[in-house]
């Protein structure tokens, strides 16, 4: 077995101070005039990871676990040479990203949930473009498009319309498609499923699966879906506020957690006992903000009554 990313020691924080939202500029937090202070978490670092410790092995799928805020994207980001980490090291095969930048890029290939594309084009134009960064072009890459999207699932009609009339499921698997044209050594895949349906998932799977069986690549996966981490995965290792936790095959995971009624437990009942998070998705209505909204309106709007202005002034 060969180690391919070894990473060491990694620790990454965020200091700079979270932009102030307009609810925050009213009330008691607000350094208004009034003399108040702002509210110190305001500007607190977020250690996003606090000395990461694995090695991935050449060919594997490794995936990587962790609730929302966990780490999982910034451990990625360092490793596709998108972050500089403040502490430890990384190295991809051998190769430092911080210095040996383009040779890892060249190396690897990312997809995340907000990849980026020219909307107006079609998905064979995206496809083509991204392919001609990498020195590719001509018919046999034309052939290599189609014979992906449509492995992929997506149906042929859709490969010449426009990116901005396609579903956000299918965006992720012209994303997915992107990646694999450069036939990289290494696929970071940031929730590559997260988004898509049933069907859509299991075709992204088998071509993971595909990719690890028939090009020998290695694939660091991170995943809100357990099903998915035990049906793909060699080993996982799950992180919890920037901290690993645990690291090994789905199956040794599974005895982490106590049996029930004499049932080996899933690797949900592991993660849920080892972070004692319920796993939610993705979490679209965001509570703390709708209370201090909330509460913010109730005291500006306390604040306008006294000075007898009107209410629409608020806008
Ligand atoms: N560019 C940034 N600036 C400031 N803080 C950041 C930045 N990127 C990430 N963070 C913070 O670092 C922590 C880890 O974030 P990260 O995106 O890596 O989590 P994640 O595990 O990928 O979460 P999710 O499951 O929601 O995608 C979070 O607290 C996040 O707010
Ligand atoms: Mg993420």
């Amino acid at each position: 077995m060969t180690t391919i990313i070894d990473v060491n020691n990694i620790y990454k924080k965020f200091g700079r101070p979270k932009s102030r939202q307009w609810w925050q500029k009213f009330g008691k937090n607000s350094a208004n005039g009034n003399g108040a202070k702002p509210d110190e978490s305001l500007s607190a670092p977020v250690i996003a990871l606090d000395n990461i410790n694995f090695q991935v092995q050449a060919g594997e799928i490794f995936g990587v676990l962790g609730p929302n805020g966990s780490g999982k994207s910034t451990l990625i980001r360092l490793m596709a040479t998108l972050l500089l980490a403040d502490g430890g090291s990384i190295k991809v095969d051998g190769l430092d990203p911080a210095e040996d930048t383009l040779k890892v890029q060249e190396l690897i290939n990312r997809v995340s949930v907000e990849a980026s594309f020219f909307k107006k084009l079609s998905p064979m134009e995206n496809l083509m473009f991204g392919a001609r960064l990498y020195g590719l072009n001509g018919s046999e890459v034309r052939k290599r498009v189609v014979e992906i999207l449509t492995r992929l699932g997506l149906e042929k009609r859709n490969i010449y319309n426009p990116m901005e009339e396609m579903s956000r499921g299918m965006q992720q698997k012209v994303a997915i498609a992107r990646a694999l044209l450069s036939r990289p050594k290494i696929l970071l895949l940031d929730e590559p499923t997260t988004g898509l349906d049933p069907v859509s998932k299991r075709e992204v799977q088998a071509v993971v699966q595909e990719l690890k069986e028939k090009d020998g690549t290695t694939i660091l996966l991170t995943t809100h879906d357990m099903m998915e981490a035990e049906k793909l995965c060699d080993r996982v290792a799950i992180i919890h506020k920037g901290k690993l936790i645990a690291l090994d095959t789905p199956e040794a995971l599974k005895q982490m957690a106590p049996r029930m009624n004499g049932h080996l437990p899933s690797l949900e009942d592991v993660f849920i006992h080892l972070t004692g998070d319920k796993l939610k998705e993705e979490q679209k209505d965001d509570p703390d903000a709708a209370q201090a909204i909330a509460k913010a309106l109730t005291e500006a709007l306390g604040q306008k009554k006294a000075e007898a202005q009107p209410v629409a002034e608020l806008d």
